[in-house]
């Protein structure tokens, strides 16, 4: 008991009563037994079935006795109401039919019997709301809770405590068998009824969710729509969302979010904004509002209008209404509001709405000359760009020209004009009077020109032309090269041996050969001065290259200074004679033997008697034209001679066919020689000159004299007469070259 009181700090001073009386009891015992002592066993269940001790006691005023109980038994006690006949029973107990005291029963609390208060010795209920939880309860302290109430106490006007059960309202509870209150919920919980006798029974309301033993405000955007015991709200439908916290009801989801509008057919369902649109509240909206001035959203569901922007490519320019693209030269490669950025001063884009700087270009013909900032101006002297517009990003430069090559404007000392642009290599030219002949251009050498400003190899004069001098310019300034001339058809050729050419000069660039002196010539051909006309010409000789003399010859290429050679003893040839060959032996024979005379009485005797000697007498003599032997006897050695001289007034002129006619030696006489040919050429018969005739006499292989009149021309012949020789008579003089040179 004592332990129950400490436990239940309220009921201390009601405990401390009961001891108070239990203590006082047991004294009432001692004090009973030492009066048991006098009465002599006295039969005390007269006085009540339950006094185990009794006594006599005199009544007052009176000498009468009468037997009062002193002890009841166990479990009882003596009634306190100055008659002492009756035995209550103890707290704690109830008085059965049989008027035996029972245990309390459970639920109910006994206070024991009492004169005034409970004289019937019956049980107590508890007050409503409370029980005992055991038999034999002692006092309405030992009243614990029913399961859903709490247990108060009140103390009255007369300092009593009572105590009172009352029902657990909603959000709370009470387990019962116990003496406390209604507990309440965590926070935030409630229960779905009063009386409710278990925390399970606490509970998150519409709008709420537990949380850790706590209730919790459903989050904006979802809700709850009864007591739950739930970890989470049920979330609205994506993009929508509630107007505040603690939503109840599935309708609270009514407002479309940030970037979303609602489906005005169908409530429960948001539509992100479309592009290029954008919504910016929680609202029930059921559109989107389209970006101002043309902006563009970069996705879907745009939550403002900081998201409309303009897209790579496109700028707002101040001022203007709605974006536009990026205007050539410029470019823009973010979503973002910021103006287009220039490529840079001399770039160029392809087209408008470039969206990186990689679109930036250096235009054909033109070099970057700064990379940041990047600029680009037209390639100057000597450099060149590209034929197609490059990435300037790729540092596209001019390019310098190859050693010794130079742009336009350089070779045309002036400044570019502002149409003109190097835009290849092609740009880079030679001088004029350069070429690209070799691997480096080199200055025309001479024989070569070009007129330069151009990219070609120099161009060669052409056979037999040269140049001046190295680095010309036109094929005008071609002269003939020396040692050669502009022949008849306008194309050079050598000049010849014997003659020379100093070669074309620029003003007078058409050469010709000139010939050396007369008599003078040239070892080679091709000769180039005067100087070369160095030894003698052929036919000519001497210290002066004079013209060599009759029976003498020289072929040419002699030294100045040497003479020409004579023609072998007994031969001759005409002036100026080139070659041994046109040395002719100074009596040449008749093929047939004889040649006769027309009048046969022309001969004049001689006195050789050798033939021999007979030519040697008609050689001796200028004016013999011929001889004739005569062998008398035979084998005597001893003949005729005859010589024929020229005619003082000669008639004819007679000309002895030399070899097969290289030459004739010509006589003048007044009668024909020889027999005339039968047939006579046709030829001789029209030849009116002395020239023809000569030809005709040449052409026919049996003539071997001509002979003419002036008028007509006779071919003849020698004929044959056995013992006779005859000879023609050869002198330089009388050689037809030499009298008709
Ligand atoms: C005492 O009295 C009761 C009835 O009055 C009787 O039944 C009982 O036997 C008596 N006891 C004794 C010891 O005499
Ligand atoms: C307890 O709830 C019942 C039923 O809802 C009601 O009738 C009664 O009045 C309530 N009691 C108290 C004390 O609120
Ligand atoms: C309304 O939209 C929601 C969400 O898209 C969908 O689940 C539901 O079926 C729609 N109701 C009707 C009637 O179309
Ligand atoms: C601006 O753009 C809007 C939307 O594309 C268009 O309707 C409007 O005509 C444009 N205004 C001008 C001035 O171009
Ligand atoms: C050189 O010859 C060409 C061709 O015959 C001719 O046309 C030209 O006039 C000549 N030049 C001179 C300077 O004589």
């Amino acid at each position: 008991m004592a332990r129950k009181c400490m436990a239940a700090a309220a009921l201390v001073l009601l405990c401390a009563a009961s001891a108070q009386a239990a203590r006082w009891s047991l004294e009432t015992d001692e004090q009973g037994r030492s009066l048991l002592q006098e009465a002599k066993s006295p039969n005390c269940t007269r006085i009540d079935a339950h006094c185990s001790k009794c006594r006599n006691q005199r009544i007052p005023g009176t000498r009468r006795s009468e037997l009062v109980c002193s002890t009841c038994d166990s479990g009882y006690r003596l009634r306190r109401d100055g008659i002492s006949k009756t035995c209550d029973c103890a707290p704690g107990l109830a008085m059965d039919a049989n008027k035996n005291c029972q245990p309390c029963s459970k639920g109910n609390f006994c206070l024991g019997g009492d004169a005034t208060v409970n004289p019937t010795n019956a049980e107590s209920t508890c007050p409503d709301g409370l029980e005992t939880t055991f038999a034999g309860a002692k006092s309405q302290a030992q009243c614990f809770t029913k399961p859903g109430y709490g247990r108060t106490a009140a103390k009255g006007s007369d300092g009593k405590v009572s105590l009172a059960g009352v029902v657990c309202d909603i959000a709370t509870y009470n387990v019962g068998s116990n003496t406390a209150g209604c507990q309440k919920c965590g926070a935030g919980l409630t229960t779905a009824t009063n009386r409710s006798d278990s925390a399970s029974d606490c509970q998150a309301p519409a709008g709420s969710y537990m949380d850790k033993g706590i209730g919790k405000l459903c989050q904006k955007g979802t809700y709850s729509t009864a007591l739950n015991t739930n970890a989470n709200c049920i979330p609205c439908p994506d993009g929508i969302t509630t107007a505040a916290e603690g939503s109840t009801t599935a309708a609270a989801c009514s407002l479309a979010l940030k970037g979303y509008y609602i489906d005005s057919v169908n409530s429960t369902n948001a539509i992100k904004c479309p592009l290029d649109t954008y919504q910016d509240q929680e609202a029930a909206v059921t559109s989107c509002t389209p970006c101002d001035h043309a902006w563009k959203t970069k996705e879907t569901g745009a939550t403002g209008p900081a998201l409309c922007l303009a897209p790579p490519g496109f700028e707002l320019k101040d001022g203007a209404t709605n974006i536009t693209a990026c205007a050539a030269g410029s470019y823009k490669a973010d979503w973002n509001r910021n103006p287009c950025v220039e490529c840079g001063t001399g770039l160029i884009t392809k087209e408008a709405g470039s969206v990186s700087k990689d679109a930036c270009l250096v235009p054909a013909g033109y070099g970057l000359t700064s990379l940041s900032p990047m600029v680009a101006a037209p390639c100057e002297r000597n450099t060149y760009g590209d034929s197609v517009d490059r990435a300037a990003v790729a540092n596209a430069r001019c390019t310098a020209c190859p050693a010794d090559m130079f742009t336009m404007d350089t070779l045309e000392t002036r400044t570019r004009n502002s149409n003109e642009y190097y835009t290849s290599e092609a740009a880079c030219l030679v001088k004029p009077g350069w070429g690209t002949t070799a691997t480096l251009p080199q200055e025309c050498p001479v024989g070569t020109y070009n007129e330069g400003k151009n990219r070609l190899p120099c161009h060669h004069c052409g056979t037999g032309w040269t140049t001046v001098a190295a680095g010309k310019t036109a094929e005008s300034q071609c002269v003939v090269q020396a040692g050669w001339k502009l022949a008849a058809d306008n194309i050079p050729a050598p000049c010849d041996k014997g003659s020379y050419s100093t070669g074309g000069t620029e003003v007078a660039p058409n050469a010709t050969c000139t010939p050396c002196a007369t008599g003078y010539s040239t070892q080679e051909d091709e000769s180039v001065s005067n100087e070369e006309c160095a030894v003698c010409a052929p036919g000519f000789g001497g210290a002066n290259c004079g013209q060599c003399t009759w029976g003498t010859f020289a072929s040419g290429g002699a030294k100045v200074g040497d003479a020409c050679a004579a023609c072998a003893s007994g031969s001759t040839s005409k002036k100026g004679a080139t070659q041994s060959q046109q040395c002719y032996s100074t009596l040449i024979d008749a093929r047939n033997d004889v040649f006769n005379l027309a009048n046969e009485g022309a001969w004049a005797d001689n006195a050789a008697t050798t033939g021999t000697t007979c030519g040697a007498a008609c050689d001796a003599l200028d004016t013999c034209v011929m001889y004739k032997f005569v062998v008398n006897e035979a084998g005597q050695g001893s003949g005729k001679c005859s010589l024929l001289s020229e005619a003082s007034t000669p008639s004819h002129t007679v000309g002895f066919k030399i070899g097969n006619g290289d030459d004739y030696s010509v006589w003048g006489l007044n009668q024909a020689v020889g027999a005339a040919l039968d047939p006579m050429p046709a030829a001789a018969g029209s030849a009116n000159t002395e020239a023809l005739c000569k030809e005709a006499c040449t052409s026919a292989a049996e003539c071997e004299v001509y002979v003419f009149t002036g008028t007509t021309c006779t071919l003849t012949k020698s004929e044959l007469e056995q013992d006779s020789i005859s000879m023609f008579h050869v002198v330089g003089a009388k050689l037809y070259s030499d009298l008709h040179p």
